[in-house]
């Protein structure tokens, strides 16, 4: 087989695109991944929250489901692709805290726990005072707050760093270029063509590619996946050693109907998001961005002023019409997607290269990932009289 045919060709080259390669080279299958700067993306800007159980929203418990499976894997997929490359991805289990700051976000974490406890997750109601005996740094306003013990972090870019070498290691091959058009043959996708010009052939094909995925030319409409950008600022702060520990777990909260979190590194970065903002493909950081951020924040950690602010940027989430990710095969045979993981792609990463390795390998998408198919956005396109 030449290095410009493949198994399995995968649109886009961000934690999702890396991650349904490598798995699927692991299975025998040979791959390649189309973009013009693989490790690229949303998660060069993302947190990095593990957040299924504080990220809970009515409506989602049908996505609680694949987030857990996913995050129950975390410790071993972790652990694999840290022997595999020697890359250590920063995975820390150590829980988050959700606090409220007045009585509508009291009232508000009040009904996210009993949704917690419906739903069979493990949260504690914990008073400000408590809330305060762990984390020293909050507020002296904090009002109570919802302690997830279950719910880690892990540093996204040194996962895309482990998961690009991960596939080096399994043979995948690189085309650094941009995919400009799915080229479909007797009514299957059969491969690429890119903005050079040239073509690149597959037995699937797999679209990758964030919130990018609906904008591929030749792509039928009936089966263009609904992804939409959803823009999140996200500002890096630094906490010099000698306030350490400023943070020991993940806090966060809703201020004034925004969400905000601060999610603590062991080697002393902060990262503090996120704006959430349906402004097309805009990726810039504004002033009014990073106030909020910086405004919100502060209420709840004053003393985050004192720290070195050293990087703001901003990343677009792909969002879905029902914020869950689009995966498996579609209606145009040969060509399958892994998109629309919109706040959960960080999360979603070690089910997702499971789920779409399995159905590459085997054509059967698994159990946990079925709720998930593209198909349930089918949509009717009108053909001309
Ligand atoms: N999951 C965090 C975010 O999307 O901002």
């Amino acid at each position: 087989m030449s290095s410009r045919t493949s198994d399995v060709l995968v649109v886009g080259g961000g934690i999702i695109g890396l991650v349904t390669a490598w798995r699927a080279a692991q299975r025998g299958l040979s791959a390649a991944v189309a973009d013009p700067e693989p490790g690229g993306g949303a998660a060069q800007v993302a947190a990095g929250m593990l957040a299924a159980v504080t990220e809970l929203h009515y409506g989602e418990q049908t996505l609680l489901g694949l987030n857990l499976a996913s995050a129950r894997r975390y410790p071993d997929f972790a652990a694999e692709l840290t022997e595999l490359t020697g890359h250590d991805l920063g995975y820390r289990r150590c829980g988050t805290l959700a606090v409220a700051l007045d009585a509508d976000d009291r009232a508000h974490l009040r009904e996210l726990h009993a949704l917690q406890r419906q739903s069979g997750l493990e949260s504690e109601w914990l008073s400000g005072r408590e809330c305060r005996r762990l984390e020293p740094m909050l507020a002296p306003g904090v009002r109570g707050g919802l302690r997830v013990d279950g719910d880690h972090q892990i540093d996204p870019r040194r996962l895309t760093r482990a998961l690009l070498a991960a596939c080096e290691r399994a043979g995948v091959v690189f085309h650094r270029v941009w995919a400009e058009r799915l080229r479909v043959l007797r009514d299957r996708a059969a491969g690429i063509t890119t903005t050079d010009g040239d073509q690149l052939d597959a037995g699937q094909v797999v679209l990758a590619a964030g919130s990018l995925s609906g904008r591929l030319e030749g792509v039928p409409e009936a089966v263009l996946p609904p992804v939409r950008p959803v823009k999140g600022q996200v500002l890096r702060l630094t906490v010099p050693t000698r306030y350490a520990p400023f943070l020991s777990r993940t806090v966060r909260a809703v201020v004034r109907g925004s969400q905000v979190y601060l999610v603590p590194r062991e080697n002393g970065e902060l990262v503090i998001g996120a704006t959430s903002e349906e402004l097309g493909w805009d990726t810039t950081v504004t002033a009014g961005g990073v106030y909020e951020l910086l405004r919100d924040a502060h209420e709840l950690v004053p003393g985050i002023t004192e720290l070195p602010l050293t990087e703001t940027r901003a990343g677009l989430r792909p969002g879905s019409p029902d914020n869950a990710p689009l995966l498996g095969p579609t209606d145009l045979p040969g060509l399958l997607l892994a998109t629309g993981h919109y706040r959960n792609g960080v999360l979603l990463t070690p089910v997702t290269g499971d789920a779409m390795a399995h159905v590459l390998a085997t054509g059967e998408l698994p159990e946990v990932a079925r709720p998930f198919t593209p198909g349930r956005f089918r949509r009717r396109v009108e053909q001309p009289a």
